[in-house]
């Protein structure tokens, strides 16, 4: 038997070794050993650890899980604001950016530090004593939401940090945690094989993995994280942001590599072109630099505005495009009947996402933009934005194919197409098997009733093996029937059944949006949802009723009441509430904003946009899409759009999101 000393003394440098090793990969970017012996050092230190539960310490990289929080993430307040960056494309909004730091610190000299502009989740991490402590998501800046128990899992992340003998007590480091491109990949294809939707980009696909309360999706997936600025330290000798990066990666974090330091403005357009033209073979998302000014002393000249500081500015890179070919175009048919044209493309790489279709929106689309199979197009990616065929790039020479044609039956159940303006519709309802899988689709998607794991894959088994003729099926299908299903086990079938009839009590605008009554979104169903506050008044609602309901047009009050007329549709309605579905009525609050006419730019932390209407509106106030001569409020977001200017012009009363929330309450 060997000393229990000696066991800990071995667990501690196996501990030891398994950090550097760590730190070798993520942070200096030098592996000196193989996948392979990592695993077998992690292995042994488990199996010491399990032999000898008493020696496991909180900081051992075998204790990497988190405990799941109990019902959602917790709210952590920020050491200080976290704040954001103003963002610009143009190289003359840059020069006067130079110009006002070179005025403010009375200088023509200023030493900038320029930093690629990572497109991940924004993140600060918390030490105590050299221990990782707490991490949380930027919210709105001043609180964000608890993502210790994911963020534990990152092995990019240290547990625990160097010993320079010069760190505070308590270190706050802010930066991004990244999806990398491989990474985001292989997560896609494991949600797809799940027959969940896959994620949009890798940074949604980050924030979503991350913000989960269950960490155990989290632990299977590589993250990298990269940190650009710190507060609350006792970095006291960094005079300035080249040296606190140093410092930090002396700490053992992983601090970002492509930095230069430049003076002008043709060094800093030399690194954004740079990292422009590297963009596509770095292994995660960029989406423009950052430039700062290096001396914090010079900083204090300048300060901030509410949101972002004077000292920095973002510059970003102009949307992504790519190159390719029309190989076929489809025909798909939506939830409501709806036969929308898809292109089907040679795959394309557009700014590190393959893209192998886009949607043409409509046969008059496609003719406005003469696009036909075989032609070359330009695709165009925009931030967040789904790929589009911006234009077709005439190829002198060539021969083209025939002008495309909407087809005259539906693709799916072969009903006569109909034609409404210009859009073609399948009449045959959830008769239609392409129809009655959207709407299946639908109604577990988020921001309907969100049941997890009844995706397109699963909603087709179900439709084409006869299981379901509507969505109140859903809660008569067994475990066992769900088992049968390709691709589930009893577990996942269990989960699927469990998620089915999780959700009793569900808002009003939800299940309203998750009938999926044609014109229906979520903005229609919250407006519906608060004039009538209750599903039996909007069911017995004449039409005229619903046409009285502000931002309710005629098509949607026909279509609503049309719905509720059909005896189908009541059916299926009794039979959900009879299963345990319980429509609940949205709160009305004081009305303090009766009158009040808001338009919302840019985009919120606290609030999607739709929250934040909904706000508005719970309090008697009125959302505008444009601005005019009634609007009270414009509520300014981040990155806002030219209604920003337009507000200034207009001398309309410009909110920021502080003093949203104060006007809120
Ligand atoms: S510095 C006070 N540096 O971009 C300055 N931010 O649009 C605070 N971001 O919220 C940010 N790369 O999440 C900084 N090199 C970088 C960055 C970066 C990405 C993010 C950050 C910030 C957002 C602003």
């Amino acid at each position: 038997m060997r000393d229990k000393s000696d066991i800990a003394k071995q667990a501690e440098e196996l501990r030891e070794q398994i950090n550097r090793h760590d730190r070798l990969y993520y942070v200096e970017n030098a592996p000196e050993i193989s996948d392979q012996e990592y695993d077998d050092l992690f292995a042994e230190l488990e199996e010491l650890e399990e032999q000898n539960p008493e020696i496991v310490v909180p900081e051992s990289p075998t204790q990497r899980v988190g405990a799941e929080p109990e019902s959602e993430l917790g709210k952590v307040e920020h050491v200080a604001t976290m704040l954001s960056l103003d963002a610009v494309r143009d190289k003359t909004e840059i020069a006067d950016f130079l110009d006002r730091l070179r005025e403010a610190v009375e200088d023509s000299d200023v030493t900038l530090v320029a930093e690629p502009k990572f497109d991940g989740l924004s993140i600060e991490v918390i030490y105590e004593d050299g221990q990782f402590c707490r991490a949380s998501t930027r919210g709105d800046g001043q609180k964000g939401e608890d993502i210790s128990h994911t963020l534990r899992t990152v092995r990019a992340l240290p547990l625990k940090l160097q010993d320079t003998g010069r760190e505070a007590k308590e270190l706050a480091v802010r930066g991004e945690a990244i999806l990398p491109r491989s990474s985001f990949q292989a997560v896609n294809k494991a949600r797809v094989e799940r027959g969940d939707k896959p994620f949009a980009n890798p940074r949604n696909a980050a924030a979503g993995i991350l913000r989960r309360l269950d960490p155990s999706e989290a632990e299977g997936v590589r993250f990298a994280v990269t940190f650009y600025d710190a507060t609350g330290i006792g970095l006291a000798e960094a005079r300035g942001q080249w040296e606190l990066l140093a410092a930090l990666r002396d700490l053992g974090l992983p601090v970002i590599g492509e930095r230069t330091r430049c003076g002008s403005l043709q060094e800093a357009e030399a690194f954004h072109d740079e990292m422009q033209e590297r963009r596509e073979d770095l292994d995660y998302e960029i989406d423009g630099i950052v430039l700062k000014l290096d001396a914090r002393k010079e900083r204090e000249n300048l300060g901030q505005r509410s949101r972002s500081p004077r000292w920095a500015i973002a510059w970003k890179f102009p949307p992504r495009m790519g190159e390719t070919r029309i190989a076929d175009i489809v025909v798909g048919v939506g939830r409501t009947g709806a036969l929308t044209p898809v292109a089907l493309l040679d795959p394309v790489d557009v700014g590190g996402v393959t893209v192998a279709r886009a949607t043409l929106h409509n046969a008059e689309e496609i003719y406005r933009k003469d696009l036909r199979v075989g032609d070359t197009v330009r695709i165009e990616r925009a931030g967040d934005v789904i790929p589009e065929v911006a234009e077709r790039v005439p190829q002198p020479g060539v021969e083209r194919s025939g002008p495309f044609e909407m087809p005259d039956c539906c693709p799916s159940c072969g009903a006569k197409v109909e034609r409404r303006g210009p859009l073609n519709y399948c009449p045959a309802g959830i008769a239609c098997p392409a129809q009655l899988v959207a709407r299946l689709v639908h109604y577990g998607a988020r921001g309907s009733m969100d049941v997890e794991g009844l995706g397109e894959k699963t909603a087709e088994q179900l439709v084409e093996r006869d299981m379901v003729q509507d969505i109140a099926d859903l809660y008569d299908l067994s475990v066992e029937e769900l088992t049968a299903l390709d691709g589930f086990a009893e577990a996942s079938a269990k989960a699927l059944h469990d998620a089915i009839h999780a959700r009793g009590e569900v808002p009003l605008d939800r299940f309203l949006r998750a009938l999926g009554i044609c014109h229906v979104g979520a903005d229609a169903a919250r407006r519906l949802a608060m004039a009538f506050g209750s599903l039996q008044a909007v069911k017995e609602a004449s039409r005229a009723e619903i046409e009285q309901v502000a931002g309710i047009g005629e098509e949607t009050a026909q279509s609503v009441a049309a719905f509720f007329d059909e005896e189908r549709n009541r059916d299926v309605v009794g039979r959900l509430l009879h299963a345990g579905v319980s429509p609940q009525a949205i709160e009305q609050l004081d009305q303090s904003l009766k009158g009040r006419t808001f338009v919302l730019t840019g985009t919120l932390e606290r609030w999607t946009r739709e929250e934040a209407t909904e706000e508005i509106e719970r309090r008697g106030g009125q959302v505008a899409s444009s601005i005019s001569g009634n609007t009270d409020y414009v509520v300014v977001g981040a990155e806002p759009g030219s209604k920003q200017d337009e507000a200034k012009e207009e001398s309309v009363e410009m909110l920021d999101e502080d003093a949203f929330a104060k006007m809120l309450g």
